[in-house]
């Protein structure tokens, strides 16, 4: 069984990498940072392949895919992804970008890719992290939350088509709240809310993941969340989020 995991050189992604290895994996892992993909290979117990790419430059999704298209890949992560917090109007426009081309234009090349690879492999499994903030519009993250709207929704759509063609190929999207991971720092959040470990969010994903489950939202507290987005007014909810998001800022 192979598992290729973006963004395992930290947080949930690192946690992928370390659960899915110890479930009998072989692991690609796939981050920017070379030296820190090479000290994670040290504490997996099987087969580890480290692949240092940029993936928020459209070329290096399709050098991946290269890599990787003549291999039997059982579960194929989207988890790298970022956020740029702050008010719109002043926030860097390039780093947005950036933001964009990771968070939303890799997750759909690698999604198509890997859905049209594996309907003639048989089957595979992609698992797509997205966040409580795609089910909702966030005020000073406001981009960052659009991308995982986007991510939530393709997943799910893609998710429909494919499973009808056959239903051993699925597209799982995660949907965590907070969890305790460098995000808050690389986004420029100082976020006061308790989160999930890493570690349980990657298990708790893979075990919903491989019993079928399309949605995935690890914890009680995130799916009320859910729940209560769903049929609060949007302008009500806008308020709401903006003040909770305007205590997080540096
Ligand atoms: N933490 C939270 O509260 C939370 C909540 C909901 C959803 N999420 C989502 O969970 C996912 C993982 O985030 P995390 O919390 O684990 O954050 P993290 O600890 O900052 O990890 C992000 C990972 O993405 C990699 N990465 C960043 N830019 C990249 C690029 N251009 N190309 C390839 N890899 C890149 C990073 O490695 P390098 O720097 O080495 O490239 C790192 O391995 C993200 O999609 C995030 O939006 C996080």
């Amino acid at each position: 069984m192979k598992a290729v995991i973006t963004g395992a050189s930290s947080g949930i992604g690192k946690s992928f990498v370390l659960y899915l290895s110890s479930l009998g994996y072989d692991i690609y892992a796939v981050a920017r940072s070379e030296s820190a993909l090479k000290e994670l290979g040290s504490e997996v117990a099987t087969a580890y392949t480290p692949i240092a790419l940029d993936l928020s430059i459209n070329e290096n999704c399709y050098q991946l895919y290269e890599i990787l298209k003549n291999e039997k890949i059982d579960i194929f992560i989207n988890n790298a992804g970022f956020g740029v917090y702050g008010s719109f109007d002043s926030i860097s426009l390039e780093r947005e970008l950036d933001m964009i081309n990771l968070n939303v234009s890799a997750v759909h090349i690698l999604t198509k890719l890997f859905a049209s690879k594996f309907l003639p492999d048989g089957s595979g499994l992609i698992i797509n992290v997205a966040s409580t903030a795609g089910f909702m519009m966030g005020p000073l993250l406001s981009s960052y939350y659009a991308t995982k709207a986007y991510v939530l929704r393709l997943s799910e759509a893609v998710d429909e088509e494919v499973s009808r063609k056959n239903p051993n190929v699925r597209v799982c999207v995660l949907c965590p709240g907070p969890v305790c991971t460098g995000f808050d720092k690389s986004a420029g959040v100082s976020s006061s809310m308790k989160g999930h470990t890493p570690d349980f969010v990657a298990k708790y994903a893979i075990t919903k993941a491989l019993r079928g489950k399309r949605i995935i939202i690890p914890g009680l507290s995130n799916k009320l969340l859910v729940m209560f987005s769903r049929f609060m007014p949007s302008t009500i909810l806008s308020r709401i989020n903006y003040m909770i998001q305007s205590t997080k800022g540096r």
